[in-house]
C-alpha cells in the first residue's frame, strides 16, 4: 500500500541529516513525501530541546493537531530527534493523541513502529538510556547511529550532502541539553565515513559538510592507530568528484595546529570555521564550564590567523547567562569587535530542565536585559560584516551555485533568467542574475555590491585576456 508521509524538521544540521534517513527508510518500505498534512498518512516532527523557543514550536504544531487527530484516528503521529529523548513520556502527557516518541538513538526503529501502531494500536516510546542509566558501554550502544541510508531528495541541493563523523557530545557545559539528547561522544570508523563520502560523490555531491556536536574532537582509535578530523580530510580530499570540505562546529580547545595545517594546505577544504566563544568574560565561561579562557580564545584566533590568513571565523554567544552582568556582557561584545566575525549566531540564554546550570544557578537575567543583549551584539556584529564585505567589492569569488534565491522571480523579457544565490569557499552568500542551466556549478563571479550578510554579483562568464581583446 501506498503510504504518505509529512515530515518536519527543526533544529540543527543533524536533524536535517537525520530526517533525511528516516525517508530513506521509509521510502524503502514504500512512502512518498507530501507537503500536505491532509494528504499524509503518516505526520513526523523531528524535534530540537536546544531553547525552550524551539520546544514551543513543535508542542504548537501537535496542539494544532489535537482536532485533526479526531477526525483521523487511523493517520499516525510520531515525534523524533531530542525533545523525544529529553521529555519522553511527558509529550504523550501534553499530546495524548501522539503515538511515537523515538529518540535520535532509536530512529532506524522508526518504520517497525510505525507499523506496529497501525497493526496493534496503541503508543510506542523508544528512547535511549539517561547518562546515568547504566555503563558506559550500555549508554553508549542505546544510542546507536543510523547512517548508511541516504535520500538525495532530501538535501539543501542535490550537490551538497551532510555526513556525520561524530555523534553525541561529552563537554556538558552547564546550559546544554545536547549531552543528555545525543548521548556520549563517538567517533564513526574512518572507513565507513570515506565508504559513505563515495557514495554521496556517486550521487553527484560537489560539497560535502562533516559534522559533529565538536567535530574538530573527533578521534577514533583502532589498535595503534588514531585518526583525527585532520586526518580525516586529507584522505576525504582524494575523492575526484568532491571539490568542496567544511565541517561543524569547532570546539575551541580542539582547533589543534594539525587541523589548522589541514585547512591551509588542502585546497577543497573551506577556510570556514564556526569556533563558538559563547561569552567574552572569563568568569562566564567558567560558570558555563566551557573549558577554556579568554586568553585561550584569543591565542587560538591567533594561530588561526596566522595559519589560514584569509579565514572566515564565526561563532556562537549566549546573552544574559545566569549572573551575567553589564560589565561583562561589554567583554563579549568587545570580544566581537575583535576578532571581526564573519557572522554571529546570538541567543537568549534558556533555561533546560536537567542541565547543570538548571539545577545550580538562578536564571536571574530579565528578558528585557537579555533582548536588549541581543540587539546590540547583532548590531555590533552586523556592522562589522558589512565592512568586511566590502572588502570584496570589485573582487572575483569561486561561487557554488545552489539554486534559485528566495526572491527569484522569472523576468518575462529575459527568457530564462533568473536570480541565482550560491555561496563561496568561506561560506559568504552571493547573489545574482543567472541561466538555470548554471546551477550546480562552481563559477567565477565578480562582486558589485555587498550587504551585511549577502554580496550581490555577476558571472564571470569567461575570463578574456587583454591581448585577445585587443585582436578582436
Ligand atoms: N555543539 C555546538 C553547538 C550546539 S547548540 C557547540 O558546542 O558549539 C548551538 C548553540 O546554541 C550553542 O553554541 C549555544 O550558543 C546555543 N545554546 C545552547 N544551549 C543554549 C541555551 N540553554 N540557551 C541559549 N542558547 C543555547
Ligand atoms: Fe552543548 Fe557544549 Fe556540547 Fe556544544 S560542546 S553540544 S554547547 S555541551
Ligand atoms: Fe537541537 Fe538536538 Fe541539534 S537539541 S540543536 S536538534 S542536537
Amino acid at each position: 500500500m501506498l503510504r504518505k508521509l509529512y515530515i518536519e524538521t527543526v533544529g540543527c544540521q543533524m536533524n536535517v541529516l537525520d530526517s533525511e534517513m528516516v525517508v530513506a527508510s521509509l521510502r524503502q518500505r514504500g512512502y512518498t513525501l507530501t507537503g500536505s498534512l491532509d494528504d499524509a498518512d503518516t505526520i513526523l516532527f523531528n524535534t530540537c530541546s536546544v531553547r525552550e523557543q524551539s520546544e514551543n514550536k513543535t508542542y504548537s504544531a501537535l496542539g494544532r493537531l489535537r482536532q485533526w487527530k479526531l477526525r483521523h484516528p487511523e493517520k499516525v503521529i510520531g515525534v523524533m530527534g531530542c525533545m523525544a529523548q529529553k521529555d519522553q513520556k511527558l509529550i504523550f502527557e501534553r499530546a495524548p493523541y501522539v503515538d511515537l516518541v523515538v529518540g535520535p538513538g532509536q530512529l532506524q526503529q522508526i518504520p517497525e513502529l510505525i507499523e506496529q501502531v497501525r497493526r496493534e494500536g496503541g503508543q510506542r516510546m523508544a528512547i535511549s538510556l539517561g547518562r546515568r542509566d547504566g555503563s558506559t558501554d550500555e549508554i553508549r550502544r542505546s544510542h546507536e547511529s543510523f547512517d548508511p541510508l541516504r535520500d538525495p531528495s532530501m538535501r539543501p541541493t542535490p550537490f551538497q550532502a551532510y555526513l556525520r563523523i561524530q555523534i553525541g557530545c561529552d563537554k556538558f557545559c552547564t546550559y546544554c541539553v545536547v549531552p543528555m539528547t545525543r548521548g556520549p561522544e563517538q567517533g564513526r570508523p574512518p572507513d565507513d565515513i570515506l565508504a559513505e563520502a563515495r557514495t554521496l560523490a556517486d550521487q553527484g555531491c560537489l560539497e560535502i559538510t562533516l559534522l559533529g556536536q565538536t567535530v574538530n574532537s573527533y578521534r577514533y582509535r583502532e589498535a595503534e592507530r588514531t585518526t583525527r578530523l585532520s586526518d580525516l580530510l586529507y584522505r576525504l580530499h582524494e575523492i575526484p568528484q568532491i571539490r568542496r570540505l567544511k565541517f561543524v562546529t569547532n570546539y575551541p580547545k580542539d582547533m589543534t595546529d594539525d587541523l589548522l595545517r589541514a585547512v591551509r594546505e588542502l585546497p577543497k577544504v573551506s577556510s570556514y570555521l564556526h569556533v563558538p566563544a559563547q561569552s567574552g568574560s572569563n568568569r562566564i565561561l567558567e560558570r558555563m564550564k566551557r573549558g577554556y579562557t579568554i586568553e585561550d580564545y584569543r591565542e587560538m584566533m591567533q594561530r588561526l590567523r596566522e595559519a589560514v590568513p584569509n579565514a572566515a571565523v564565526s561563532s556562537d554567544f549566549i546573552v544574559g547567562f545566569c549572573g551575567e552582568t553589564d560589565a561583562e556582557y561589554e567583554l563579549t561584545a568587545e570580544l566581537v569587535k575583535e576578532c571581526r566575525f564573519k557572522n554571529s549566531f546570538i541567543f537568549k540564554y534558556s533555561e533546560r530542565a536537567g542541565t547543570k546550570a538548571a539545577e545550580r544557578m538562578e536564571d536571574d537575567i530579565p528578558h528585557e536585559v537579555k533582548q536588549w543583549r541581543n540587539n546590540d551584539l547583532l548590531a555590533i556584529q552586523n556592522r562589522i560584516s558589512f565592512e568586511d564585505n566590502q572588502k570584496f567589492i570589485g573582487q572575483v569569488v569561486e561561487v557554488l551555485v545552489e539554486g534559485p534565491s528566495k526572491t527569484a522571480s522569472r523576468r518575462e523579457s529575459d527568457g530564462e533568467l533568473l536570480q541565482l544565490t550560491g555561496r563561496t569557499l568561506c561560506d559568504r552568500i552571493v547573489v545574482f542574475d543567472g541561466m538555470p542551466r548554471l546551477i550546480g556549478q562552481i563559477l567565477p563571479v565578480v562582486i558589485y555590491d555587498v550587504s551585511p550578510h549577502t554580496m550581490f554579483g555577476g558571472v564571470v562568464m569567461e575570463q578574456v585576456e587583454p591581448a585577445a581583446l585587443l585582436s578582436l
